[in-house]
């Protein structure tokens, strides 16, 4: 079946590319995501979670079961993890790694990083992190979701633009939204190990998904705001090389 059309613009210094639906905009990730590894198989892809890419992680497996995409070169570092979470916890950002991508795909395991949320010292295990990124040669594609608070990884709004690795508190408002995936809101971890926006920003190339109507005032004032840390991502239109992949619903504000 072909895909709904998509039509792309360019707002300030960032390409934007509006896909009728989730469906689609989760599959022209894929497909950038895919293309990028297919031409350059050893590519360091930072990645994310949450809900938003889920699906096209889904379809990334899909294209490695079925066309053959191969991870086996691929090093990965993910955004961020809760601090008190062990791997194997369910709500675990490792857990979710396994689960939603690299259990069906053909990735290394010692070449997947996430921060781990039981580390006896978090803010140099966030340091020691970084390090790593460094030696890996630097992340060459950045995945990114947004909070509808225009937090990018877990830097809440008040993070400037040049922060580092390091322990941030989450806002009451990121806690609330997260807590569909926990029983209660009680049960969501009030500290996380998270990549500063100075760090995702020293990646070669950004892209941002978006998906929904609670998405909109995000993107909005990331891409037509001024750039302030009030709303971190709009910090991205400081760099040259970000492509934002949104729905028409997370656009219908633009
Ligand atoms: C997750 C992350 C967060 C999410 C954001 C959106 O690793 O870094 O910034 O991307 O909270 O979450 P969802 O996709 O659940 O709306």
């Amino acid at each position: 079946m072909k895909n709904p059309p998509e039509h792309e613009r360019t707002v300030g210094s960032i390409n934007v590319i509006v896909c009728a639906d989730a469906q689609s905009a989760s599959q022209k990730a894929a497909e950038l995501m895919s293309n990028a590894i297919r031409s350059r198989p050893k590519i360091v892809l930072g990645l994310a979670t949450g809900g938003t890419p889920v699906e096209m992680y889904r379809q990334l497996a899909k294209m490695h079961e079925h066309d053959g995409l191969d991870f086996s070169n691929v090093t990965s570092f993910n955004l961020d993890e809760y601090i008190g979470l062990s791997a194997d916890h369910p709500q675990s950002y490792r857990m979710f790694m396994q689960q939603k991508l690299f259990d069906h795909i053909n990735i290394k395991s010692e070449n997947t990083h996430v921060p781990d949320g039981l580390a006896a010292d978090p803010q140099q295990h966030a340091k020691e992190f970084e390090a790593l990124i460094v030696k890996a040669g630097g992340i060459d594609v950045q995945l990114l979701g947004v909070g509808q608070n225009g937090h990018i990884a877990f830097n809440e709004p008040g993070s400037t633009a040049d922060s580092r690795a390091r322990v941030i508190e989450l806002t009451p408002a990121t806690i609330q939204s997260n807590a569909r995936f926990f029983a209660s809101a009680d049960e969501v971890p009030k500290t996380a190990i998270t990549l500063g926006i100075g760090t995702i920003l020293e990646a070669k190339r950004i892209v941002l998904l978006a998906i929904g109507s609670n998405k909109a005032t995000a993107i909005h004032r990331a891409l037509e705001g001024k750039p302030d840390i009030s709303h971190p991502a709009s910090l991205l239109q400081n760099h040259d090389d970000v492509t934002f992949i949104v729905d028409e619903s997370a656009a219908s504000l633009l």
